[in-house]
């Protein structure tokens, strides 16, 4: 896919590579961004061709610092402003993807910056990350989901001590909280992602797919009703192996 302005969009050997390109606003995420990056969720989503996918921030300072603030409060009303995000759900659109995703960090990680990663299955950062969500100082709540995602994945206290004090914090308490799953050198962020994403790629995209919506539709269900999710995954997953087979 090309025409984009502020993201890239690349294939290479069933990866998607995803990069948020407004360097100069530290990849600020404005409404153009949500525009295209709604267009590029939806190829990923479709396209056969792409089975892990890795996003990452342009330039060297940020993965993304937030909505851009020129932007901030610009629609004519905030009629508007739902009426837009019911007719195009990014964010659930994001969390519906059943294949892979994994967030290459590094820089300034904030506000829908922390967000986007959240919607990622898979979190690497590097060294100098650095991750907050400045909202309540600007007098707004998230809007990306990430009230309720940074929860789902640091647990209540965390995730409540980071929205409401603003406090940043660095790669390596992002690691300790569990927001990040590895911290590595800013160099070998990419090569990390990608070897990752080609250990994942080896496996069947199939039983891939199903594992990530057996935990990730799971985590919202009772255990009970998470055992027959996976049962019925388990179930339809066998019933197509042997269909392909035969
Ligand atoms: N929206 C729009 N532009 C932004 C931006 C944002 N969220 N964050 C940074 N930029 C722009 C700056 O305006 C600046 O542009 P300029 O060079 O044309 O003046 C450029 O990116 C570099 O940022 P700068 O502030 O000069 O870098 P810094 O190292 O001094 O500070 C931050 C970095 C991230 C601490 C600071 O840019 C910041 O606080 N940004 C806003 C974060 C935020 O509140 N995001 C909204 C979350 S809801």
């Amino acid at each position: 896919m090309s025409g984009f302005e502020v993201i890239i969009y690349q294939k290479q050997d069933g990866i998607g590579y995803v990069t948020l390109n407004r360097p100069q606003a530290l990849n600020a995420y404005n409404l153009q961004m949500r525009d295209e990056l709604y267009q590029v969720l939806g190829a990923i989503r479709d396209d056969p061709e792409v089975e892990v996918v890795i996003f990452q921030g342009a330039g060297e300072r940020a993965f993304c610092a937030g909505a851009d603030l020129t932007e901030f409060l610009t629609a004519p009303s905030p009629v508007v402003a739902r009426q837009v995000r019911w007719e195009r759900d990014i964010w659930g659109l994001f969390l519906s993807i059943a294949k892979p995703l994994i967030a290459a960090l590094h820089g300034y990680v904030l506000g829908s910056g922390i967000e986007i990663a959240l919607c990622c299955d898979i979190r690497l950062a590097s060294e100098d990350a650095q991750f907050g969500l400045p909202e309540p100082g600007l007098g707004i709540i998230p809007a990306a989901g990430g009230s309720q995602t940074l929860p789902r994945a640091i647990g209540r206290a965390g995730a409540l001590e980071i929205l409401l004090s603003g406090r940043w914090v660095t790669a390596e308490e992002a690691y300790r909280l569990k927001l990040v799953n590895r911290v590595v050198s800013r160099t070998e962020l990419l090569p990390e992602a990608e070897k990752l994403a080609r250990k994942i790629k080896a496996y069947n995209p199939l039983a891939v797919s199903y594992a990530k919506q057996a935990v990730t539709r799971g985590l919202d269900l009772s255990l009970e009703e998470g055992l027959e999710l996976e049962a019925k995954l388990s179930h339809c997953l066998l019933a197509l192996s042997e269909k392909k087979r035969g």
